[in-house]
Protein backbone atom coordinates (compact mmCIF):
# COMPACT_ATOMS: atom_id res chain seq x y z
CA UNK A 1 0.00 0.00 0.00
CA UNK A 2 1.32 3.40 -1.22
CA UNK A 3 0.97 5.82 2.11
CA UNK A 4 2.94 9.10 2.35
CA UNK A 5 2.93 12.30 4.19
CA UNK A 6 4.73 15.78 4.56
CA UNK A 7 6.05 17.67 6.90
CA UNK A 8 7.34 21.53 7.21
CA UNK A 9 6.46 25.19 7.29
CA UNK A 10 6.49 28.06 4.02
CA UNK A 11 9.41 29.41 5.86
CA UNK A 12 10.91 26.92 8.33
CA UNK A 13 14.04 25.34 7.69
CA UNK A 14 12.90 23.02 5.08
CA UNK A 15 9.76 20.41 3.66
CA UNK A 16 10.15 16.60 4.26
CA UNK A 17 8.28 13.70 2.81
CA UNK A 18 7.88 9.92 3.71
CA UNK A 19 6.82 7.81 1.11
CA UNK A 20 6.45 4.27 1.38
CA UNK A 21 4.86 1.31 -0.32
CA UNK A 22 6.85 1.72 -3.38
CA UNK A 23 8.05 -1.77 -5.27
CA UNK A 24 12.09 -2.42 -5.28
CA UNK A 25 13.83 -1.54 -8.76
CA UNK A 26 12.14 1.66 -9.72
CA UNK A 27 14.75 3.48 -11.12
CA UNK A 28 14.60 7.39 -9.43
CA UNK A 29 17.04 10.15 -9.54
CA UNK A 30 17.00 13.79 -7.04
CA UNK A 31 17.18 14.88 -10.72
CA UNK A 32 13.93 13.62 -12.35
CA UNK A 33 12.13 14.80 -9.38
CA UNK A 34 14.39 18.24 -9.87
CA UNK A 35 12.80 18.41 -12.74
CA UNK A 36 8.89 18.24 -12.01
CA UNK A 37 9.60 20.79 -8.62
CA UNK A 38 10.83 23.45 -11.59
CA UNK A 39 7.81 22.80 -13.68
CA UNK A 40 5.87 23.86 -10.06
CA UNK A 41 7.94 26.74 -9.67
CA UNK A 42 7.38 28.25 -13.27
CA UNK A 43 3.98 30.41 -14.58
CA UNK A 44 3.00 34.30 -14.86
CA UNK A 45 1.38 35.25 -11.84
CA UNK A 46 3.54 33.93 -9.16
CA UNK A 47 5.36 36.35 -6.56
CA UNK A 48 8.86 37.05 -5.48
CA UNK A 49 9.17 33.89 -3.14
CA UNK A 50 9.85 31.49 -5.95
CA UNK A 51 12.72 33.97 -7.40
CA UNK A 52 14.41 32.71 -4.17
CA UNK A 53 13.36 29.50 -4.34
CA UNK A 54 15.52 26.24 -6.16
CA UNK A 55 13.35 23.23 -4.93
CA UNK A 56 16.00 20.51 -4.60
CA UNK A 57 14.70 17.19 -3.47
CA UNK A 58 17.09 15.33 -1.25
CA UNK A 59 17.08 11.59 -1.20
CA UNK A 60 17.67 10.76 2.69
CA UNK A 61 16.40 7.19 2.36
CA UNK A 62 14.84 4.46 0.57
CA UNK A 63 17.39 4.56 -2.70
CA UNK A 64 20.60 2.91 -3.56
CA UNK A 65 22.14 3.16 -6.55
CA UNK A 66 19.53 5.06 -8.33
CA UNK A 67 16.76 2.22 -7.45
CA UNK A 68 14.38 1.80 -4.73
CA UNK A 69 15.15 -0.34 -2.32
CA UNK A 70 10.98 -0.92 -0.88
CA UNK A 71 11.63 0.80 2.54
CA UNK A 72 10.53 4.22 2.85
CA UNK A 73 11.66 7.03 0.91
CA UNK A 74 12.31 10.15 2.94
CA UNK A 75 13.03 13.66 1.45
CA UNK A 76 13.77 16.48 2.25
CA UNK A 77 13.59 19.98 0.95
CA UNK A 78 15.57 22.88 2.49
CA UNK A 79 13.93 26.43 2.08
CA UNK A 80 16.56 29.03 1.34
CA UNK A 81 14.48 32.05 2.24
CA UNK A 82 15.04 30.67 6.36
CA UNK A 83 18.24 32.69 6.43
CA UNK A 84 15.90 35.42 6.50
CA UNK A 85 13.58 33.93 9.29
CA UNK A 86 15.78 32.46 11.75
CA UNK A 87 14.97 33.85 14.87
CA UNK A 88 10.86 34.40 13.45
CA UNK A 89 10.66 30.64 12.88
CA UNK A 90 13.17 29.25 15.63
CA UNK A 91 12.36 25.83 16.66
CA UNK A 92 13.65 27.25 20.48
CA UNK A 93 11.77 29.67 22.56
CA UNK A 94 13.42 33.12 21.40
CA UNK A 95 14.77 35.38 24.79
CA UNK A 96 15.07 38.99 23.76
CA UNK A 97 12.57 38.70 20.66
CA UNK A 98 13.82 41.34 18.29
CA UNK A 99 11.45 44.10 17.33
CA UNK A 100 11.81 42.67 13.47
CA UNK A 101 10.55 39.17 14.87
CA UNK A 102 8.06 40.30 16.71
CA UNK A 103 6.98 42.43 13.31
CA UNK A 104 6.12 39.06 11.86
CA UNK A 105 3.34 38.60 14.49
CA UNK A 106 0.17 38.59 12.05
CA UNK A 107 -3.08 39.76 13.74
CA UNK A 108 -5.07 41.26 11.04
CA UNK A 109 -6.99 38.31 9.57
CA UNK A 110 -7.33 37.65 5.49
CA UNK A 111 -10.77 36.63 4.46
CA UNK A 112 -10.41 33.71 2.37
CA UNK A 113 -7.00 31.88 4.03
CA UNK A 114 -6.88 29.48 7.10
CA UNK A 115 -6.02 32.07 8.87
CA UNK A 116 -9.36 32.51 11.30
CA UNK A 117 -10.47 29.08 11.75
CA UNK A 118 -6.84 27.83 12.20
CA UNK A 119 -6.19 30.49 15.03
CA UNK A 120 -9.57 29.82 16.69
CA UNK A 121 -9.04 25.73 16.27
CA UNK A 122 -5.24 26.04 18.07
CA UNK A 123 -5.75 28.62 20.21
CA UNK A 124 -3.49 30.56 18.58
CA UNK A 125 -2.38 34.33 19.42
CA UNK A 126 -0.01 34.77 16.34
CA UNK A 127 -2.04 33.58 12.47
CA UNK A 128 1.93 33.13 11.62
CA UNK A 129 0.96 29.91 13.64
CA UNK A 130 -1.62 28.78 10.73
CA UNK A 131 -0.13 30.45 7.47
CA UNK A 132 2.93 28.69 7.72
CA UNK A 133 1.76 25.46 7.38
CA UNK A 134 -1.40 26.80 5.25
CA UNK A 135 0.95 27.81 2.94
CA UNK A 136 1.18 26.53 -0.76
CA UNK A 137 4.57 26.15 -0.43
CA UNK A 138 3.73 22.20 1.46
CA UNK A 139 2.74 21.83 -2.52
CA UNK A 140 6.64 21.30 -3.52
CA UNK A 141 6.78 17.99 -1.05
CA UNK A 142 3.62 16.91 -3.02
CA UNK A 143 5.51 17.45 -6.38
CA UNK A 144 8.48 15.71 -4.76
CA UNK A 145 6.26 12.60 -4.06
CA UNK A 146 4.01 12.81 -7.02
CA UNK A 147 7.34 12.44 -9.66
CA UNK A 148 8.23 9.07 -7.61
CA UNK A 149 4.57 8.43 -8.27
CA UNK A 150 5.16 9.27 -12.14
CA UNK A 151 8.15 7.57 -12.17
CA UNK A 152 6.49 4.07 -11.22
CA UNK A 153 3.23 5.02 -13.94
CA UNK A 154 5.84 5.80 -16.66
CA UNK A 155 7.14 2.01 -16.26
CA UNK A 156 4.03 1.11 -17.08
CA UNK A 157 3.19 3.46 -20.32
CA UNK A 158 1.11 5.75 -18.50
CA UNK A 159 1.36 9.75 -18.70
CA UNK A 160 0.32 12.67 -17.07
CA UNK A 161 -0.29 15.94 -18.72
CA UNK A 162 -2.13 19.19 -17.20
CA UNK A 163 -3.03 22.39 -18.77
CA UNK A 164 -5.22 25.53 -17.95
CA UNK A 165 -8.44 26.07 -19.73
CA UNK A 166 -9.09 29.19 -18.13
CA UNK A 167 -7.68 32.23 -15.74
CA UNK A 168 -9.78 34.66 -14.59
CA UNK A 169 -12.80 34.39 -16.79
CA UNK A 170 -10.76 33.92 -20.05
CA UNK A 171 -11.73 30.46 -21.44
CA UNK A 172 -8.89 28.77 -24.03
CA UNK A 173 -10.28 26.56 -27.31
CA UNK A 174 -7.29 24.65 -27.84
CA UNK A 175 -6.39 21.93 -30.79
CA UNK A 176 -6.69 18.80 -30.34
CA UNK A 177 -4.75 16.94 -30.22
CA UNK A 178 -2.80 19.03 -27.21
CA UNK A 179 0.83 19.91 -28.40
CA UNK A 180 2.31 19.33 -24.54
CA UNK A 181 5.97 21.03 -25.43
CA UNK A 182 3.54 24.29 -26.22
CA UNK A 183 1.82 23.93 -23.07
CA UNK A 184 5.41 23.89 -21.29
CA UNK A 185 6.34 26.56 -23.09
CA UNK A 186 3.80 28.66 -22.34
CA UNK A 187 3.97 30.89 -19.28
CA UNK A 188 0.33 30.38 -18.45
CA UNK A 189 0.42 26.78 -19.05
CA UNK A 190 -2.12 27.43 -21.62
CA UNK A 191 -2.33 25.19 -25.31
CA UNK A 192 -4.28 28.20 -26.75
CA UNK A 193 -1.47 30.78 -27.28
CA UNK A 194 -4.31 33.26 -28.32
CA UNK A 195 -6.24 32.97 -25.27
CA UNK A 196 -3.00 32.38 -23.15
CA UNK A 197 -2.17 36.45 -24.27
CA UNK A 198 -5.66 37.66 -22.94
CA UNK A 199 -4.72 35.67 -19.48
CA UNK A 200 -1.48 37.45 -19.51
CA UNK A 201 -3.03 40.44 -19.86
CA UNK A 202 -5.75 39.78 -17.20
CA UNK A 203 -3.19 38.80 -14.37
CA UNK A 204 -1.53 41.91 -15.59
CA UNK A 205 -4.95 43.66 -14.62
CA UNK A 206 -5.18 42.24 -11.77
CA UNK A 207 -1.90 43.06 -10.41
CA UNK A 208 -2.17 46.61 -11.27
CA UNK A 209 -5.60 46.77 -9.12
CA UNK A 210 -3.77 45.13 -6.30
CA UNK A 211 -5.97 42.20 -7.09
CA UNK A 212 -6.01 38.54 -7.44
CA UNK A 213 -7.25 35.75 -10.63
CA UNK A 214 -8.17 31.97 -10.32
CA UNK A 215 -8.67 29.44 -13.08
CA UNK A 216 -9.60 25.84 -14.39
CA UNK A 217 -7.24 23.60 -14.95
CA UNK A 218 -7.36 19.77 -16.23
CA UNK A 219 -5.24 17.06 -15.52
CA UNK A 220 -5.35 13.92 -18.24
CA UNK A 221 -3.53 10.94 -17.80
CA UNK A 222 -3.08 8.45 -20.95
CA UNK A 223 -2.65 5.05 -21.10
CA UNK A 224 -4.41 4.41 -17.81
CA UNK A 225 -5.08 0.43 -17.36
CA UNK A 226 -8.60 -0.88 -17.10
CA UNK A 227 -9.55 -1.51 -13.77
CA UNK A 228 -7.86 0.44 -11.47
CA UNK A 229 -10.26 1.91 -8.34
CA UNK A 230 -13.41 -0.29 -7.21
CA UNK A 231 -17.00 -0.64 -7.37
CA UNK A 232 -17.62 -2.37 -4.10
CA UNK A 233 -16.89 0.24 -1.01
CA UNK A 234 -17.01 4.38 -0.77
CA UNK A 235 -13.30 4.83 -0.13
CA UNK A 236 -12.05 2.68 -2.47
CA UNK A 237 -13.70 4.44 -5.74
CA UNK A 238 -11.49 6.21 -7.49
CA UNK A 239 -13.46 9.34 -9.20
CA UNK A 240 -14.13 9.88 -4.96
CA UNK A 241 -10.83 9.56 -4.12
CA UNK A 242 -9.28 12.18 -7.17
CA UNK A 243 -11.78 14.73 -6.16
CA UNK A 244 -10.45 14.49 -2.24
CA UNK A 245 -6.96 14.47 -3.88
CA UNK A 246 -7.17 17.91 -6.15
CA UNK A 247 -9.91 19.35 -3.59
CA UNK A 248 -7.19 19.10 -1.22
CA UNK A 249 -4.70 21.54 -3.41
CA UNK A 250 -4.48 25.26 -1.51
CA UNK A 251 -7.57 27.12 -3.09
CA UNK A 252 -9.28 24.51 -5.11
CA UNK A 253 -13.38 24.98 -4.69
CA UNK A 254 -14.21 22.58 -7.62
CA UNK A 255 -13.14 19.20 -9.13
CA UNK A 256 -15.06 17.44 -11.92
CA UNK A 257 -14.07 14.13 -13.99
CA UNK A 258 -14.38 15.12 -17.40
CA UNK A 259 -17.02 17.92 -17.80
CA UNK A 260 -18.67 17.35 -14.62
CA UNK A 261 -21.29 20.17 -14.58
CA UNK A 262 -21.40 20.48 -18.37
CA UNK A 263 -23.21 17.22 -18.55
CA UNK A 264 -26.39 18.21 -16.11
CA UNK A 265 -28.61 19.40 -18.21
CA UNK A 266 -28.27 16.79 -21.34
CA UNK A 267 -29.92 13.74 -21.68
CA UNK A 268 -28.10 10.55 -21.57
CA UNK A 269 -27.68 9.38 -25.34
CA UNK A 270 -25.78 12.72 -25.11
CA UNK A 271 -23.81 11.77 -22.27
CA UNK A 272 -22.39 8.01 -22.42
CA UNK A 273 -19.69 6.94 -24.76
CA UNK A 274 -20.92 4.01 -26.83
CA UNK A 275 -18.47 1.23 -26.81
CA UNK A 276 -17.14 0.23 -30.42
CA UNK A 277 -17.10 -3.67 -31.25
CA UNK A 278 -13.75 -5.04 -30.85
CA UNK A 279 -11.77 -5.75 -33.77
CA UNK A 280 -8.39 -5.79 -32.75
CA UNK A 281 -7.55 -7.85 -29.51
CA UNK A 282 -4.58 -5.72 -28.53
CA UNK A 283 -6.85 -2.71 -27.88
CA UNK A 284 -10.33 -3.71 -26.75
CA UNK A 285 -13.17 -0.95 -25.70
CA UNK A 286 -12.56 1.40 -27.72
CA UNK A 287 -14.48 4.52 -27.96
CA UNK A 288 -14.87 7.53 -30.36
CA UNK A 289 -15.69 10.10 -27.21
CA UNK A 290 -14.43 10.14 -23.81
CA UNK A 291 -17.25 11.89 -21.69
CA UNK A 292 -17.22 10.38 -18.91
CA UNK A 293 -13.62 11.30 -18.05
CA UNK A 294 -12.21 7.99 -18.46
CA UNK A 295 -14.19 6.65 -14.86
CA UNK A 296 -17.28 4.21 -14.48
CA UNK A 297 -18.37 2.85 -11.51
CA UNK A 298 -15.34 3.86 -9.54
CA UNK A 299 -12.95 2.64 -11.89
CA UNK A 300 -10.97 3.73 -14.48
CA UNK A 301 -12.72 2.35 -17.57
CA UNK A 302 -9.11 2.57 -20.15
CA UNK A 303 -9.56 5.49 -21.66
CA UNK A 304 -7.68 8.73 -20.90
CA UNK A 305 -8.36 9.77 -17.19
CA UNK A 306 -9.46 13.80 -17.50
CA UNK A 307 -9.76 15.41 -14.08
CA UNK A 308 -10.38 19.29 -14.02
CA UNK A 309 -10.15 21.62 -10.97
CA UNK A 310 -11.50 24.92 -10.29
CA UNK A 311 -9.41 27.42 -8.08
CA UNK A 312 -10.34 31.03 -6.80
CA UNK A 313 -8.58 33.81 -6.64
CA UNK A 314 -6.01 34.37 -3.86
CA UNK A 315 -6.83 35.75 -0.40
CA UNK A 316 -3.98 37.47 -0.38
CA UNK A 317 -4.48 40.82 -1.74
CA UNK A 318 -2.17 43.60 -2.21
CA UNK A 319 -5.02 46.06 -1.92
CA UNK A 320 -6.55 44.34 1.27
CA UNK A 321 -9.98 43.25 1.75
CA UNK A 322 -11.49 45.11 5.02
CA UNK A 323 -11.59 43.06 7.96
CA UNK A 324 -10.72 42.46 11.54
CA UNK A 325 -7.99 41.95 14.20
CA UNK A 326 -7.53 39.12 15.91
CA UNK A 327 -6.62 40.66 19.09
CA UNK A 328 -9.28 43.64 19.51
CA UNK A 329 -12.14 42.50 16.68
CA UNK A 330 -11.56 45.98 15.64
CA UNK A 331 -11.77 46.97 12.40
CA UNK A 332 -8.53 46.96 10.17
CA UNK A 333 -7.28 46.14 6.46
CA UNK A 334 -6.26 42.52 5.96
CA UNK A 335 -2.77 41.51 6.01
CA UNK A 336 -0.34 41.62 2.63
CA UNK A 337 2.77 39.56 2.57
CA UNK A 338 4.64 38.52 -0.65
CA UNK A 339 2.01 36.78 -2.54
CA UNK A 340 1.40 35.31 -6.09
CA UNK A 341 -1.64 37.26 -8.45
CA UNK A 342 -2.80 33.37 -10.11
CA UNK A 343 -1.62 30.32 -9.18
CA UNK A 344 -3.55 28.47 -11.72
CA UNK A 345 -0.35 28.06 -13.89
CA UNK A 346 1.84 26.23 -11.07
CA UNK A 347 -1.00 24.51 -10.19
CA UNK A 348 -1.69 22.26 -13.04
CA UNK A 349 1.98 20.59 -12.07
CA UNK A 350 0.47 20.05 -8.54
CA UNK A 351 -2.65 18.54 -9.64
CA UNK A 352 -0.32 15.88 -11.69
CA UNK A 353 1.11 14.97 -8.61
CA UNK A 354 -2.03 14.59 -6.90
CA UNK A 355 -3.14 12.17 -9.71
CA UNK A 356 -0.40 10.44 -10.07
CA UNK A 357 -0.27 9.93 -6.47
CA UNK A 358 -3.69 8.55 -6.55
CA UNK A 359 -3.20 6.07 -9.60
CA UNK A 360 -0.02 5.38 -7.85
CA UNK A 361 -1.42 3.93 -4.99
CA UNK A 362 -4.10 1.99 -7.15
CA UNK A 363 -2.00 0.72 -9.59
CA UNK A 364 -0.16 -1.22 -6.26
CA UNK A 365 -3.45 -2.09 -5.03
CA UNK A 366 -4.57 -3.88 -8.37
CA UNK A 367 -0.74 -5.18 -9.18
CA UNK A 368 0.89 -5.11 -6.03
CA UNK A 369 4.50 -6.87 -5.91
CA UNK A 370 7.66 -5.91 -3.50
CA UNK A 371 9.47 -5.40 -6.79
CA UNK A 372 9.25 -3.53 -10.12
CA UNK A 373 9.56 -7.31 -12.03
CA UNK A 374 6.77 -8.83 -9.82
CA UNK A 375 4.44 -6.08 -10.54
CA UNK A 376 5.54 -6.12 -13.92
CA UNK A 377 4.42 -10.42 -13.99
CA UNK A 378 1.24 -9.40 -12.33
CA UNK A 379 0.63 -6.26 -14.61
CA UNK A 380 1.22 -8.30 -18.10
CA UNK A 381 -0.74 -11.61 -16.51
CA UNK A 382 -3.89 -8.63 -15.83
CA UNK A 383 -3.63 -7.18 -19.50
CA UNK A 384 -4.05 -10.70 -21.41
CA UNK A 385 -7.15 -11.06 -19.71
CA UNK A 386 -8.73 -7.79 -20.68
CA UNK A 387 -10.69 -8.46 -23.54
CA UNK A 388 -14.26 -9.83 -24.67
CA UNK A 389 -14.26 -12.94 -22.52
CA UNK A 390 -15.07 -15.92 -25.00
CA UNK A 391 -12.30 -14.63 -26.84
CA UNK A 392 -9.23 -14.00 -24.05
CA UNK A 393 -10.24 -16.54 -21.18
C1 LIG B 1 0.47 27.02 -6.25
C2 LIG B 1 -0.31 27.81 -5.23
C3 LIG B 1 0.21 29.00 -4.78
C4 LIG B 1 -0.49 29.76 -3.85
N1 LIG B 1 0.04 30.97 -3.47
C5 LIG B 1 -0.65 31.73 -2.59
C6 LIG B 1 -0.14 33.00 -2.21
O1 LIG B 1 0.92 33.44 -2.66
N2 LIG B 1 -0.85 33.72 -1.31
C7 LIG B 1 -2.04 33.27 -0.80
O2 LIG B 1 -2.66 33.94 -0.01
N3 LIG B 1 -2.55 32.07 -1.14
C8 LIG B 1 -1.88 31.29 -2.03
N4 LIG B 1 -2.41 30.09 -2.39
C9 LIG B 1 -3.71 29.66 -1.84
C10 LIG B 1 -3.69 29.37 -0.35
O3 LIG B 1 -2.68 28.47 0.00
C11 LIG B 1 -5.08 28.88 0.08
O4 LIG B 1 -6.08 29.73 -0.39
C12 LIG B 1 -5.18 28.80 1.59
O5 LIG B 1 -4.39 27.73 2.04
C13 LIG B 1 -6.60 28.62 2.12
O6 LIG B 1 -7.12 27.39 1.75
P1 LIG B 1 -8.42 27.24 0.83
O7 LIG B 1 -8.32 28.33 -0.21
O8 LIG B 1 -8.28 25.89 0.21
O9 LIG B 1 -9.63 27.40 1.66
C14 LIG B 1 -1.73 29.30 -3.33
C15 LIG B 1 -2.24 28.07 -3.78
C16 LIG B 1 -1.56 27.33 -4.73
C17 LIG B 1 -2.12 26.05 -5.20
Amino acid sequence: MIRWFTAGESHGQGLMVIMEGLPAGLPITEEYIGAQLARRQRGYGRGGRMLIEQDWAHIMSGVRHGMTLGSPIGMTLENKDWVNWQEAMSVAAVENYSQEGRNKRVTRIRPGHADLPGAMKHGFEDVRNVLERASARETAARVAAGAIAMRLLEEFGIQLHSHVISIGGVWASPKEPIDWEAVEDSPVRCADPEAASRMIAEIDAAREAGDTVGGTVEVIAENVPIGLGSHTQWDRKLDGRLAQALMSINAVKAVSIGPGWDVVNLRGSQVHDVIDPVTDPDRPWQRKTNRAGGTEGGMTDGMPLVARFGIKPIATLRNPLPSVDLDTGEAVQAHFERSDVCQAPPAGVIGEAMVALVLAEAFMEKFGGDSIPETRRNYQGYMKTVGPRKLFQ
